[in-house]
């Protein structure tokens, strides 16, 4: 006999889902059985592949991690008694089959997660300091925008984390932020961190890095690209000759907070910075860096490091990029010591298509990239790990000098915003996006350190306009 659930609740982990699914649970508890169906959408699967952020089985073992912190989530304070719960996680298998299963186990009920099959996607959106809240504002006008343009469904909510939140309540990253960010949210936008006040920089380090490291957002994609030739302080450079992408690794490397001090304050004072490199962590951005270029037609991988001297770190990166690059045929392969290629960027651009390298070479290049494309105001980024809750936020600081002035440029954050959109699978939006902003710069719209005269709001309403 067919026995079908009592309830079902489909849900899609925004907030008021999860209270859907809190509620059943409850109601279930007195009840004995309970299954937990986790569906993921084949196809929301397939739409991320094709976007390049990962392959089938990254993504889907990515999903599955997400859905069992989700549902832990879900149980957490609920009091089960002695319902057992079953955790299953099904992929891309029609209702009725769904059905046919619950029918087998003799369920008295389903509750039944189906991830990816909502449009509304959930932002997380932490101006920060200085500069940041000015420009975020910007780029939030724009995704609002889009919302009347492009029927783009985001769901924004704020977060107050920065300096003077941590100069009154001592607090940079709250406790359970980062299960609460991964758990809620399909991504996060983000202005810049730093305050003059606070010399340590330890907010910006806890909240910046913390979530870099602590949502392990693997890959620091930051495109390089000229949008006119004015902008750029290269002599008789067009937008040709400036067109390329930084992988930067972004959770290891110079950033991984090992060293310490002896003798500290003495004159024989000793400090050690270590620098880690795992082979792991070395292979994923470099297979990231080649996955892209594949997918996006470009030709060529340069690696950048500086293995005649550091001979342990160095050698590693060696390795693993002649052995990636061997399993990518047809894309070329090349490097260059650091330094080289911070010359070269300057003097040959229109040689470079993807450029891999470390976090502490990658956090350099970056800034003189920014320069090639018109300042650190133009320049975009991205803090991803395919399929789980990523990180845009631009290049730039949080510039004191300019803030609370309506000075500074908010393209860095509207490209940046973009760059969501693409990642979130928007790529209409993300695209009308980009080619406003060309538009606005081309017309000469933008801020001051563009050559334009407009003010931050008046900048971001030239790009607004034109959507
Ligand atoms: P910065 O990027 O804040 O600014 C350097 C200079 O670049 C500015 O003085 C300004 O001339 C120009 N600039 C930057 N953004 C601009 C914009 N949107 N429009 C116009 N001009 C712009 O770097 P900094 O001065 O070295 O650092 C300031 C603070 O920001 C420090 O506390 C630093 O640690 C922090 N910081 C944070 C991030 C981040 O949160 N992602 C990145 C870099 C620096
Ligand atoms: C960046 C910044 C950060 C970094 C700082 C603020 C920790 O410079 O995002 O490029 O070094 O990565
Ligand atoms: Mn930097």
């Amino acid at each position: 006999m067919l026995k079908a659930p009592d309830i079902l609740v489909p849900v899609d982990f925004s907030e008021c889902s999860i209270n859907a699914v809190r509620a059943a649970l409850g109601v279930a508890s007195p009840d004995g059985d309970l299954t937990l169906l986790h569906v993921i959408d084949e196809s929301f699967v397939r739409d991320s592949v094709a976007a390049g952020l990962g392959s089938f089985d990254e993504i889907t073992a990515s999903m599955r991690e997400r859905a069992e912190a989700d549902f832990s989530a879900m149980l957490e304070g609920i009091e089960t008694g002695d319902v057992e719960v079953e955790r299953m996680v099904v992929i891309g298998i029609p209702f009725v089959e769904i059905l046919k299963i619950a029918r087998d186990l003799d369920l008295p009920m389903i509750v039944m997660g189906i991830r990816g099959r909502s449009t509304m996607k959930r932002i997380a959106v932490i101006p920060g300091d200085g500069i940041g809240p000015e420009v975020i504002r910007e780029a939030v006008g724009v995704i609002e925008r889009l919302r009347e343009t492009h029927g783009v469904e985001l769901e924004l909510t704020h977060f107050d984390w920065g300096a003077e939140k941590f100069l009154t309540e001592g607090v940079a990253l709250p406790e359970g932020a980062l299960e609460m960010l991964s758990r809620d949210f399909d991504a996060i936008l983000a202005g810049a961190f730093g305050d003059p006040r606070v010399l340590s920089n330890k907010h910006a380090e806890d909240i910046l890095l913390g979530m870099r490291r602590g949502l392990d957002l693997y890959i620091n994609l930051r495109p390089v690209r000229l949008l006119d030739a004015r902008l750029t302080p290269l002599r008789d450079r067009s937008p040709s000759d400036v067109d390329f992408v930084v992988f930067r690794e972004n959770t290891e490397g110079a950033y991984c907070g090992a060293g310490g001090f002896l003798k500290k304050g003495t004159q024989d004072e000793i400090a050690t910075q270590e620098e880690l490199n795992t082979r792991r962590g070395v292979e994923r951005i470099i297979v990231a860096a080649f996955e892209y270029a594949q997918k996006h037609g470009r030709r060529r991988v340069t690696m950048a490091d500086k293995s005649n001297v550091q001979r342990y770190g160095g050698d590693l990166w060696q390795r693993v990029f002649k052995e990636v690059a061997a399993r990518f045929e047809g894309i070329e392969a090349n490097h260059q010591y650091v330094d080289a290629m911070a010359m070269f960027m300057v003097l040959k651009p229109a040689q470079y298509d993807v450029i891999v390298t470390s976090n502490l070479f990658g956090d350099i290049l970056t800034d003189l990239g920014a320069a090639l494309q018109g300042g650190l105001g133009m320049a975009a980024s991205g803090n991803i790990h395919p399929g789980q809750v990523s990180l845009f936020e631009p290049v730039h600081g949080s510039a004191p000098p300019l803030a609370g002035k309506s000075v500074a440029n908010p393209i860095g954050s509207i490209l940046t915003a973009a760059m969501m959109l693409e990642y979130l699978g928007q790529d209409a939006a993300s695209q009308a996006v980009e080619k406003a902003v060309s538009e606005a710069v081309i017309a000469g719209e933008t801020t001051r350190d563009t050559g334009g005269t407009l003010l931050t709001e008046e900048a971001g309403e030239a790009v607004r306009r034109r959507i």
